[in-house]
């Protein structure tokens, strides 16, 4: 198995094993609290991975106790009205929405505030099942900021993202996953190798066919259904004249393993 680190960043570290970038956030004495630093750190590492032709699938993890405790609070504590409109700091999270590789955040401990709009705005949740899934920033006089109220409510739905906002009160693996806001529970001691084993799974598909399910995906979230329907279509059409459709049918055909381009 080749594999490759760096400790070039104070807040992340990241390796590479074979086809799969993983990024730890690793800033454990904040609870992986998300300030300006580590989430310049996270896109940068993100933006490495995304240009990196080996890597398939993308996998971002935190401590076993905490996957992240939201954003920085001691840094927003600063933040007036007027920087906060010009500057846009959350605005970083919408670039998770560039990469164009499946992301897969795999969750033990918390994830909490900016933590769990983190990881929804991942592909694949993959928990720990002794972890918690909450929006606690009502507590704190204001409500979640990046992508919470809209992310959340989709995913778990209305009542249930409401109660969850309103009061604080974080959620178990289990509800989580019963209510579909998480693909699945594992035990707190392989759920990293879970998340690991599941990117190296789909970072052996077309990378080209892997991209534009997940744009497919992603539009379900953000259209109308006859909208995304022919989004869908059209791309699938699309595809028929990639080296990688031609290569995976003729596999198949010929009883083989695939291998891809991603062309
Ligand atoms: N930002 C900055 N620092 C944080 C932090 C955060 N979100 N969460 C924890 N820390 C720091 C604490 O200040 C403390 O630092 P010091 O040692 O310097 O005092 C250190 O991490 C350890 O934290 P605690 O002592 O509080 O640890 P605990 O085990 O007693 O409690 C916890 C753990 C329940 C997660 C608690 O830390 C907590 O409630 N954290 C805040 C969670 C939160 O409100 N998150 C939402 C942030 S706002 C947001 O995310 C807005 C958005 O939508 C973008």
């Amino acid at each position: 198995m080749s594999s490759e680190s760096s400790s070039e960043y104070e807040n992340i570290r990241f390796e590479i094993d074979e086809n799969v970038g993983i990024v730890f956030l690793n800033r454990s004495a904040a609870l992986n609290a998300l300030s300006t630093g580590l989430m310049s750190e996270l896109l940068s590492a993100l933006h490495q991975f995304q240009e990196d032709t080996r890597i398939g699938c993308i996998v971002i993890t935190g401590g076993d106790r905490m996957f992240s405790a939201g954003a920085d609070i001691k840094e927003m504590a600063n933040w007036t009205t007027a920087e906060a409109v010009s500057q846009n700091p959350l605005s970083r999270f919408d670039e998770l929405r560039k990469i164009t590789k499946p992301l897969i955040a795999a969750v033990s401990g918390y994830a909490l505030g900016g933590g769990l709009e983190l990881a929804m705005a991942c592909d694949v949740i993959v928990a720990a099942d002794d972890a918690r899934f909450g929006q606690p920033e009502i507590n704190i006089g204001v409500f979640p900021g990046a992508g919470g109220t809209q992310r959340l409510t989709r995913a778990v739905g209305k009542s249930k993202a409401m109660e969850m906002i309103l009061t604080g009160n974080p959620i178990t693996a289990r509800e989580a996953f019963a209510r579909g806001l998480v693909s699945r529970i594992v035990p707190s001691e392989i759920y990293l190798e879970e998340a690991k084993r599941l990117a190296h799974e789909i970072a052996s598909k077309s990378p080209l066919a892997l991209s534009i399910a997940k744009e497919c995906v992603l539009k379900a979230g953000e259209s109308t259904l006859r909208e995304g329907i022919e989004f869908e279509r059209h791309n699938f059409y699309l595809m028929m004249s990639s080296e990688d459709k031609q290569e995976g049918m003729k596999a198949f055909l010929e009883k083989r393993k695939p291998s891809y381009t991603g062309k």
